[in-house]
């Protein structure tokens, strides 16, 4: 009996999914260029970075622009954070209107500013909240409705499996689970083990994993220890937009042996090129200083490119820069 494939299609309430790895919602990288870039290696969901439901609801356009799209960018996901049940819907709505395939509510933010009004994993303090804005979201939308939350505030506050059962309950149609704390941060490990013991509660709610997948065998770790049906990338992909499809090629069967230099190069050359044509010379300018550090900073030789580039000025001074800067492999 051959073992089931790790890697197959998903299906998110009436959302079909080609496969079951999606792109998180990163706020501040995954922008129009970051999505235009992940879609060249991936058929599947990528999400937007989050946008405050305060600020739709009084139709902020720095927010809009963060929900940009284009046609080819289906399937497509939005995230809304805060904490106030009637705004939600209101929120929601205007995001079913504008032609997203499925909407995600943002309880695992642990930045201070966010969490102070109870939004984000502040929402993880107050779970019945929870339950109450996604059943506001749900009845105002067709469009499927899910939930990406961290397992508790703390170690002595670890909520996962009460959260699996309350959204299964309010009619959410997923749920990711990024296997640390609020107040972990970002350190330590994330705990795989949270992450099974979600997806024992489900009864039918898909349970995406989520934490550290940085490489395709991570990945594929990820999914046959918890026995999660999904695998959400989120740092992995920053820098590595082909990462969806190095799972892809590693679940084949195929060697997956890590992108040259020169490959980095030649696809953050492209994303240069995406990041211009969308923003601007300027806005190009400060968006390369970050997204060129992500594709070669980490590579050995990575020291002097990082700073080169966070010195140049100039749109022609970074291209040469790409092109030219020698890099040990
Ligand atoms: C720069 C950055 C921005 C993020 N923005 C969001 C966001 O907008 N919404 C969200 O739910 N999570 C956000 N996250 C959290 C990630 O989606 C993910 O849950 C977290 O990074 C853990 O996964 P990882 O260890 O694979 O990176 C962000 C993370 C980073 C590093």
């Amino acid at each position: 009996m051959s073992t089931p494939s790790l890697i197959h299609p998903l299906q998110i309430g009436t959302l079909a999914l080609p496969t079951n790895i999606i792109f998180a919602p990163l706020a501040g990288c995954s922008d129009f260029p970051y999505r235009q870039m992940c879609r060249k290696y991936h058929q599947g969901l990528i999400y937007c970075e989050m946008v405050k439901m305060e600020a739709i609801v009084r139709s902020q356009a720095t927010s809009f622009r963060m929900l940009h799209y284009s046609a080819d960018m289906h399937p497509i996901g939005a995230q809304l954070c805060g904490s106030n049940p009637k705004l939600a819907s209101t929120a929601a709505k205007i995001i079913e209107d504008m032609g997203f395939d499925i909407l995600d509510l943002n309880c695992g933010c642990p930045v201070d500013k966010v969490t102070a009004d109870g939004s984000g994993s502040g929402l993880l303090r107050t779970p019945t909240r929870i339950g109450e804005i996604l059943a506001n979201m749900i009845a105002a939308v067709r469009i499927p409705v899910t939930v990406k939350i961290r397992v508790g505030w703390d170690d002595d506050h670890i909520i996962v499996e009460d959260l699996v059962r309350m959204a299964e309950l309010a009619g959410a149609q997923a749920i990711t689970v990024h296997g640390r704390t609020r107040k972990q941060g970002y350190s330590g490990e994330a705990n795989r083990e949270w992450i099974r013991l979600a997806k024992q509660q489900s009864h039918g709610i898909k349970v995406i994993g989520n934490g550290d997948v940085f490489s395709a065998p991570s990945a594929l770790r990820m999914l046959a220890e918890t026995g999660c049906d999904g695998v959400l990338l989120a740092r992995g992909g920053i820098g590595q937009p082909w990462l969806a499809e190095d799972i892809w090629h590693l679940e084949q069967g195929l060697c997956v042996s890590g992108r040259s230099a020169d490959e980095r190069r030649r696809v953050l050359l492209d994303h240069f090129e995406a990041a211009l044509s969308y923003g601007g010379d300027a806005q190009a300018i400060v968006d390369m200083r970050r997204i060129g550090c992500s594709y070669i900073g980490r590579l050995p030789g990575g020291r002097r490119f990082r700073e080169a580039f966070s010195k140049a000025s100039s749109l022609q001074e970074l291209r040469e820069l790409i092109i030219e800067v020698p890099m040990e492999e």
